[in-house]
């Protein structure tokens, strides 16, 4: 039985105030009870004071980049034994902004996970198609290759044992349309047979989270399906009651 993660992604946005305000929000809404497993993942610059307000709860702290590499001359990056060392548990890799804005190809975001798992973080393994992709009919040609690149290797393979997938199809991204229900089931059964094919054990374990426009009131439905473990959340991440609404589905 995989139990639920729903991963709020601030993406480049918040404030000292309003990170305090939101996680207060949460923190009051979390004493109702929410039994899936929760991580928020502010800007680097708000780690710790986040962790610092998420101490004492359930709810868990992640990254939303990290460097592939250890340490040294790399101005401006952040290393993962850095996340690791300010509280994270989780990292978001390979999120189609970092693909489509900053280069970031198959090849750079495998070895992201492999340095995050090195450094004892669990990463949040990002994955899905453009529309013109998805129209062209190449949307499980796409998704095979971003997993393949950690499948066909060791390390790769082995950094998924601690990790997460999430499928983000990007014409979902911010856009206010979602997949369908069966549309995201579809491409969750199609992640988890990939990764059975080479270890039957992690494909029926690994968690498989739907990111792309999920609301309060589309969460329950998505969060439904078979192969749907819940989500990683962006837009409606930053509003305290559309956020607990979609933790509370995720039961
Ligand atoms: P969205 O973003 O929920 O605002 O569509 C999801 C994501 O990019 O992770």
């Amino acid at each position: 039985m995989r139990k639920p993660l729903v991963a709020g992604n601030w993406k480049m946005n918040g404030s000292r105030d309003a990170a305090q305000d939101l996680i207060a929000g949460i923190r009051r809404g979390f004493e109702a009870g929410v039994s899936a497993d929760v991580a928020i993942c502010p800007p680097f610059v708000y780690l710790t004071q986040v962790g610092g307000l998420l101490d004492g709860s359930d709810i868990a702290l992640g990254g939303q980049n990290v460097s592939q590499h250890e340490s040294g001359a790399y101005t401006g990056e952040v290393a993962p034994a850095m996340l690791a060392d300010v509280g994270c548990e989780y990292v978001i890799l390979g999120h189609s902004e970092r693909r489509s804005y900053y280069g970031e190809d198959d090849a750079l975001v495998a070895d992201k996970v492999v340095a995050a798992h090195a450094a004892g973080l669990k990463p949040i393994l990002c994955v899905g198609e453009t529309l013109d992709q998805r129209e062209a009919d190449r949307t499980e040609a796409v998704v095979a290759s971003q997993l393949d690149a950690l499948l066909n290797s060791a390390e790769g393979l082995a950094a998924l044992k601690t990790g997460v997938i999430a499928y983000e199809p990007v014409w979902a991204i911010g856009t206010g349309k979602t997949a369908s229900p069966q549309q995201a089931q579809d491409m969750h059964a199609f992640i988890r047979q990939r990764v059975a094919a080479k270890d039957a054990e992690l494909g029926a374990k690994i968690r498989i989270l739907y990111g792309g426009s999920v609301k309060g009131n589309n969460a329950a439905e998505l969060f439904a399906m078979a192969d749907i473990d819940g989500g990683l959340i962006g837009g409606a991440s930053l509003q305290v009651d559309e956020f607990l609404t979609i933790c509370q589905a995720a039961q």
